[in-house]
């Protein structure tokens, strides 16, 4: 297992300036001074990644972007590469997120996004998740096909390299997460699917987070009773205090 915790924070489009982005993104990495044993990831909007990854200078925290496109190089208007991210100091990069997947983003798009990234030593932060529940539990095997999909060609060796983001559609931008049971349930079926595809090891030692609706009320039960290595927090990781409260919930989790 590549992180044994980890937190990976989603911006999303915002904020609206970089002013404000180096202010909440300094005022993060102050709160991060006594954390130990979690690798902490803030995924700004592209045109602020390497300004602070300037700023982070020899702190713990790590950027990371919300998207890529698979091409090394070429005519892809509007398109960035792995490599260009990686030069501006992203480290790891959120794929396939349900609001990528609103806009066009597929499995097999996923797929060679994953390649790219590993290509460039870029971890690939892959979220996946059903956009709703059926009672006949169609659920499950969509989820079954979305992890074969989107890791299709990806060796035993590199998917080690790999966080999963268990992402329920349906929690993502509410007001309650998942709850934790559930969640459990959920990474018991994924490791299930991960050591049928690879080994029993893989399966074991997967690197799965949740996301959706996390906040600073609901980590600790989340990271109590989830069975999960971290959390990927949208609009809670865009403000210092509720991200230093999960942060130090994670952190504070017995694995
Ligand atoms: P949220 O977003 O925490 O605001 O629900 C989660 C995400 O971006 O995946």
């Amino acid at each position: 297992m590549k992180f044994k915790k980890i937190v990976v924070g989603n911006w999303k489009m915002n904020p609206g300036s970089l002013k404000e982005a180096e202010k909440t993104f300094l005022a993060i990495t102050k709160g991060l001074e006594k954390v130990k044993g979690v690798a902490v990831v803030i995924c700004p909007p592209a045109p602020f990644i390497y300004a602070l990854h300037k700023l982070s200078g020899s702190r713990k925290i790590k950027l990371g972007a919300q998207d890529v496109f698979w091409e090394r190089s070429g005519s892809y208007t509007g398109e960035v590469s792995a490599s260009q991210l990686k030069e501006v100091g992203a480290k790891f990069v959120i794929i396939n997120h349900s609001e990528r997947r609103a806009l066009g983003e597929t499995d097999s798009g996923a797929n060679k996004k994953v390649s790219a990234l590993l290509r460039e030593e870029i971890t690939p932060v892959v979220c996946i998740g059903e956009a709703r529940r059926d009672k006949e539990g169609l659920f499950l095997s969509y989820i079954e096909n979305q992890i074969k999909t989107i890791f299709e060609g990806v060796s035993a060796a590199m998917i080690r390299n790999v966080v999963i983001a268990y992402e329920p559609v349906w929690a993502i931008g509410g007001t309650e997460s998942m709850k934790p049971t559930e969640i459990y349930e959920m990474t018991i079926l994924i490791r299930k699917i991960l050591s049928s595809l690879y080994n029993n090891k893989i399966g074991a030692e997967a690197t799965i987070i949740y996301g959706g609706s996390v906040n600073a009320e609901n980590i600790e039960e989340i990271m109590r009773e989830g069975n999960v290595q971290g959390v990927l927090p949208g609009r809670a990781s865009q403000e210092p205090e509720p991200l230093a409260k999960i942060i130090g919930a994670v952190a504070s989790t017995h694995r």
